[in-house]
């Protein structure tokens, strides 16, 4: 799916990607596909109306290990645009200690800019190509001085030529050249840590100081290392950084997704007794500004929230999405319920999926040289025991099924050096005797698996 813009997938195109990875939830997948889409649509109506158009929001409920976040994760492996996935839980109201919830925007920020400037890297990527080619042959055939004869200079261009051929060849790759190394950007690796306001004065030291001691040390690297340093080079040299920044703003302000996850760990349950944290309601009286539409100071610039997209999830066992402060219910109009797995998606998990865990661990033991195949029977097996297992004890959704089969393998995967080159089959009767007897107790279950 790489290079065509999702901006152009239709509902059905991103529920059929989707379907590739997430079994059943088929409510969830639409409504996303439905406001991605949505968000297409406003680009193509003129400006004044498109102003008044806000994203709508969505909640997915769901318990845990449905595929909430999986959905996001596939989302964002879909999607060239910017998107992050943050936890609710990890934020602290503003004034305490810890990160405050605008740093997800600036966090975002940088990851717009990161893609924007790979996708403008690839645009260039001729000239970038050129620029190293260029540098790393007046490395290894220093130019002729000035005054040479005629007969040199065509020598010299015909040994050129060979050079070229032979580096693009990839020949050159182990000779070793000398090579400057970027000056040493220490300084800005500490992005997180400051405060908005710093950035800028942090980057304007960044650019005296690199005016100052613009060249790095001198290091001998082969010429396939050397690529990769000059191609940083080449494309700070070739690319403007304010244009990329002005580009990353406009994906940023325009196309992004932020998804929040474990948003009903911040809500404060009414019906609980226990002392509740009063700084969970703080996080969420921070969010609805951003959620809403607000402006926050970022290494790109000022960020205008107005047109991101939220996705909220949570399992909302404990608390419910109506606990959440009224205001911050109000900005999250979609709602979704993810279903529960039955044992029949439970066995479809187990298969379907692209690199379901069958294939991962036919894969892992094929490192080892043994073949692993499952009959049917087994994986019917399988599901059936998660389910129960499931039902017994917590619901932990599909995770259960990571829990299941690694119980099921561990005899073989700890003696898999016996079976290399061997076919081993798994049947329905090796699964029964090995989780059968523990999904009967519960306290076993609740232990082991
Ligand atoms: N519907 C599904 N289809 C395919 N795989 C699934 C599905 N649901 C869950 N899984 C698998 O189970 C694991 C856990 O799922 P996920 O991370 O999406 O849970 P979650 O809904 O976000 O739960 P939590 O509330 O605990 O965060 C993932 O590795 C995923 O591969
Ligand atoms: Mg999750």
């Amino acid at each position: 799916m790489k290079n065509s813009n999702i901006e152009h997938l239709t509902p059905k195109e991103i529920v059929s990607y989707l379907d590739k990875y997430v079994i059943d939830q088929d409510d969830a997948k639409k409504t996303i596909a439905v406001a991605l889409r949505n968000r297409y649509r406003r680009m193509q109506l003129p400006e004044e109306l498109q102003k008044d158009i806000v994203p709508k929001n969505i909640l997915m409920i769901g318990s845990t290990g449905v595929g909430k976040t999986e959905i996001a994760r596939r989302l964002a492996q879909m999607m060239q645009l910017p998107f992050i996935k943050v936890e609710a839980s990890k934020y602290t109201e503003v004034g305490f200690v810890g990160r405050d919830v605008e740093s997800m925007i600036r966090d975002l920020a940088n990851i717009g800019l990161q893609l924007t400037r790979e996708s403008e890297n690839e645009k260039n990527r001729e000239k970038i190509d050129q620029y190293v080619e260029d540098k790393i042959l007046e490395k290894l055939l220093p130019p002729l001085p000035d005054g040479a004869n005629e007969q040199k200079k065509e020598e010299y261009a015909h040994t050129l030529e060979k050079m070229r051929q032979k580096f693009r060849n990839g020949e050159m790759d182990d000779l070793k050249i000398s090579i400057e190394m970027p000056p040493s950007s220490s300084i800005s690796g500490m992005d997180d840590m400051l405060p908005p306001q710093m950035i800028s004065v942090q980057e304007s030291i960044v650019k005296v100081l690199g005016g100052v001691n613009k060249k790095g040390p001198v290091r001998e690297i082969t010429v396939k290392e050397a690529k990769k340093v000059l191609q940083n080079e080449a494309s700070n040299f070739i690319l403007d950084e304010d244009e990329i920044k002005a580009l990353a703003l406009e994906k940023v302000e325009k196309g992004s997704i932020v998804f929040i996850d474990e948003i009903d760990k911040i809500a404060v349950s009414s019906s609980s007794s226990s002392r509740q944290d009063p700084s969970k309601e703080g996080v969420q009286r921070d969010l609805l500004p951003i959620v809403e539409g607000s402006t926050v100071n970022t290494k790109i610039g000022m960020v205008k929230t107005d047109h991101i997209l939220f996705i909220a999830a949570g399992a909302f066992h404990v608390s419910k999405p109506s606990d959440l402060l009224p205001e911050l219910q109000g900005r999250f109009p979609l709602r979704v319920e993810l279903n529960g797995l039955n044992e029949d998606v439970l066995y479809r998990i187990l298969t379907e999926p692209e690199n379901s865990l069958i294939k991962q661990y036919q894969a892992l033991l094929g490192v080892e040289g043994m073949k692993l195949i499952f009959d049917d029977e087994a994986l019917k097996a399988m599901a059936h025991y998660a389910f129960l297992a499931n039902e017994k004890s917590e619901d932990i959704g599909a995770r259960r099924l990571h829990t299941i089969i690694e119980k099921v393998l561990e005899d073989i995967s700890f003696e898999a050096d016996e079976y290399k080159g061997k076919e081993v089959v798994i049947s329905s009767d090796d699964v029964t005797q090995k989780v059968a007897d523990i999904v009967k107790d519960e306290d076993a279950t609740n232990y082991i698996l």
